[in-house]
């Protein structure tokens, strides 16, 4: 079957991004096309979730398919069934795979072997579902990206990861402020610089906060890192985002961060329930951006 994947902001261009926007916007407003109609999409999880699995799973019955949620430990793949038969087995019965796991290479594996759409719903590599939709949260807030400032304060992870994509995308500057030892995954940051793309690697979270509209976070120790967490604290001491540091960026400037969140750690308790939080329009944002990206892979998938 020729079919588009979404593992990564990159595999999208800028006009099919815009694109993307527009529809997310539409079915915000309104019930999206039934481009699922009569269709089944697997949402794999392999690690915890709560808006990702509720969001895809409302957004598929709003296209009008059938979501079938899969744990790993609840499916052959926790007795050892391999991935490549997981993946031709499930383009037998479905029409598309999302799926959130540990190694970005499982996503790639997956992809290589299904015969339908899969897209990334979180790796330790990227969680591009959520970045595309917190660039549209932006979108929404100040009308374009271009041109504009974004900080990203806190962990170089998988987060950090698809925004600096995502600038390269979309052609805005990012400054991720970053303590040493927790930079960004360096062939992405390689990329995005060799491209032209304007992100600055900075240890000072207030040089990166300087100017902003939009300043995010993350918790320091992703999913999987739970053994580092007591570590990790110390190694980001003084990287909270705080009023001081909002202080720091554009008077207009929001505080997104994707949640969950971790009160008094990566984020204070003012700054996530203040006025300039749109983490909840962010989270609902989710839903209209997966549902636009469903809809738009099966647009590009041909039966061969
Ligand atoms: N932001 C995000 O992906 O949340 P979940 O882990 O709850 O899906
Ligand atoms: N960086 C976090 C994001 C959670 C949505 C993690 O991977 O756990």
């Amino acid at each position: 079957m020729d079919h588009r994947d979404f593992l990564s902001i990159l595999d999208l261009t800028r006009a099919e991004a815009d694109a993307i926007f527009q529809n997310a916007l539409l079915y915000s407003r309104s019930t999206p096309p039934p481009s699922l109609k009569s269709k089944a999409v697997v949402l794999l999880f392999e690690k915890a979730s709560t808006r990702t699995r509720v969001s895809f799973e409302v957004g598929v019955a709003r296209l009008g398919g059938h979501p079938i949620v899969l744990t790993a430990a609840g499916s052959q793949m926790a007795r050892g069934e391999p991935l490549r038969d997981t993946a031709r087995i499930l383009s037998g019965y479905c029409d598309c795979i999302v799926m959130r796991t540990f190694g970005h290479d499982r996503v790639e594996e997956m992809a290589h072997w299904a015969d339908i759409p899969v897209i990334n719903a979180l790796t330790d590599l990227g969680h591009p579902c959520q970045v595309l939709a917190d660039c549209y949260s932006v979108f929404r807030r100040f009308g374009s990206l271009e041109g504009k400032k974004i900080a990203w304060i806190g962990d170089g992870n998988n987060m950090a990861n698809s925004w600096i994509e995502a600038a390269q995308l979309l052609g805005f500057e990012l400054s991720l402020a970053c303590p040493e030892g927790y930079d960004p995954d360096t062939v992405i940051l390689g990329i995005a610089r060799n491209l032209g793309a304007k992100v600055r690697v900075l240890r000072d979270p207030a040089e990166a906060a300087e100017g902003a509209v939009a300043v995010n976070t993350d918790v320091w120790a992703s999913m999987g890192q739970e053994d580092e967490a007591e570590f990790r604290q110390r190694a980001f001491a003084g990287f909270m985002v705080d009023a001081a540091l909002m202080a720091r960026a554009d008077k207009d400037a929001v505080f997104m961060h994707c949640l969950p969140a971790h009160r008094g750690e990566e984020v204070s308790e003012e700054v996530l329930e203040g006025p300039r939080s749109i983490v909840w329009d962010q989270a609902k944002n989710r839903l209209f951006i997966q549902e636009a990206i469903m809809d738009f892979l099966q647009r590009h998938t041909r039966k061969g």
